[in-house]
């Protein structure tokens, strides 16, 4: 018979970044371009299949708002898992999402498995691919490429959209690698990364 194990996992961060988008599209695979800011938090579940086990993770939304700040340990009390949101188009959100990391990392369970995930990369350019090519294939020679334009940059050609990115994925990637945490860039909107983020941390819950 197949285990199932109950996950208890919590959504922080800044108001607007797009946490209740990301449970979301977890959760129903849809999105919604006007979504309404979560008051006090919402309670959703949704399994997540792994090779060897299903894991039922049980999520709490909380909201960004700060007058709700001080709701905030009731939800991550108990969490064997958080994802901490930031908007790649904002620096400040970054901030936010760090002083969460602190919190959790004192108050939390200390076993807790921490993803922080820099979302909303559907208004970045260029788009970051989510394949991290983990095959590598040896013999895959480069062809002689005669059409190379050295100075020129390719995307800055005229009619793409603007580069609203405000926090470079190296930066948040280090940042996330010293304080011990899962990385991930997604969108809500396109759905990139999302999925990965729950099955990354469902690799990571030790089996009971
Ligand atoms: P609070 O509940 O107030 O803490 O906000 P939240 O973090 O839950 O943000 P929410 O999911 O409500 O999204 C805020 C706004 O950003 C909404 O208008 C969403 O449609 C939009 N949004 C969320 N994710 C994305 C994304 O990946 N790309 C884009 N372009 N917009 C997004
Ligand atoms: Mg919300």
């Amino acid at each position: 018979t197949e285990r199932s194990v109950q996950v208890k996992l919590v959504l922080l961060g800044e108001a607007a970044v797009g946490k209740s988008s990301i449970v979301l599209r977890f959760v129903s695979n849809e999105f919604q371009a006007n979504k309404e800011p979560t008051i006090g938090a919402a309670f959703l579940t949704q399994k997540c299949r792994l090779e060897d086990r299903v894991l039922r993770y049980e999520i709490w939304d909380t909201a960004g708002q700060e007058r709700f700040h001080s709701l905030a340990p009731m939800y991550y009390r108990n969490a064997q898992a958080a994802v901490v949101v930031y908007d790649v188009t904002k620096a400040s959100s970054l901030e936010k999402a760090k002083t969460w990391v602190k919190e959790l990392q004192r108050q939390a369970n200390p076993n807790i498995v921490i993803a922080l995930a820099g979302n909303k990369i559907d208004l970045v350019t260029p788009p970051t691919s989510t394949s991290k090519s983990s095959t590598s294939t040896e013999s895959e020679d480069e062809a002689d490429d005669a059409t190379a334009t050295p100075g020129e940059n390719a995307g800055a050609a005229a009619g793409e959209p603007e580069n609203l990115r405000q926090v470079p994925r190296d930066e948040a990637e280090a940042y996330a690698q010293e304080a011990g945490l899962l990385f991930f860039e997604t969108s809500a909107k396109t759905g990139e990364g999302v999925v990965e983020i729950f099955t990354e941390i469902a690799k990571k819950i030790p089996i009971e």
